[in-house]
């Protein structure tokens, strides 16, 4: 028996975050996730809005399990995974009109931030939607004395990693052409966060 990629995490905020892509998406036919990790949220994301095809994607080396799990349980409007690091000069993706990625921008470097900002630029048509779900600090602060502790155990792990500023990530979304929608307050002092184009 094989055993599938697990995230507990990813289990337990699929369906408040389904709740709020099942009306943010609602108007979205082709989303693409970024790093896409055990594939739990594109089973479950692909289940909750049938009306839309869900593009998989990660790092290569994250691809066999995230397609064993597709293999296993996914509905036939998710797609199979794609290689996609962020610092690709061009992504192997096109007309994209929804964006969706949990938990990558607090691990990548803020290098990487910025290059995924720039890959969406160039995939997105007008009018799509981006919503990055996560941990975020605001003027500096942390939302919660748990979330400035994870920050440090982040980077004990990595230093070039850790919990971003929104308004940072804001400016990134903007120089994109992307305009602030939305700041959903999530369990587990976790944010759901939309941007628009156009
Ligand atoms: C903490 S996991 C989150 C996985 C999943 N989205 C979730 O919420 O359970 C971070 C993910 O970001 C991906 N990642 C890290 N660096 C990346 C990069 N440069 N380009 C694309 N994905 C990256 C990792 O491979 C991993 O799947």
């Amino acid at each position: 028996m094989n055993i599938l990629a697990f995230s507990q995490a990813a289990e337990n905020n699929r369906g408040p975050i389904a709740q709020i892509l099942r009306e943010t998406f609602a108007d979205v036919r082709n989303v693409l996730e970024i790093g896409s990790g055990t594939g739990q949220h594109a089973v479950y994301m692909g289940q909750c809005l049938p009306h839309l095809i869900w593009r998989t994607s990660d790092l290569a080396h994250n691809l066999p399990d995230i397609q064993a799990r597709l293999t296993a349980e996914a509905p036939a409007n998710v797609m199979a995974p794609v290689a996609l690091d962020v610092a690709m000069q061009s992504w192997p993706v096109t007309d994209i009109d929804g964006v969706f990625s949990a938990n990558t921008l607090h691990i990548m470097s803020w290098t990487h931030v910025t290059q995924l900002f720039r890959g969406i630029g160039e995939i997105l048509c007008e009018q799509a939607i981006v919503c990055l779900y996560g941990p975020f600090k605001y003027d500096g602060k942390f939302t919660t004395p748990s979330n400035a502790q994870f920050d440090l155990w982040l980077k004990q792990r990595d230093p070039l990693s850790g919990i971003r500023d929104f308004e940072s990530v804001d400016a990134l979304a903007r120089a994109q052409g992307l305009h602030p929608v939305a700041d959903h307050a999530m369990p587990a002092n976790n944010q759901l966060l939309v941007w628009r184009r156009g």
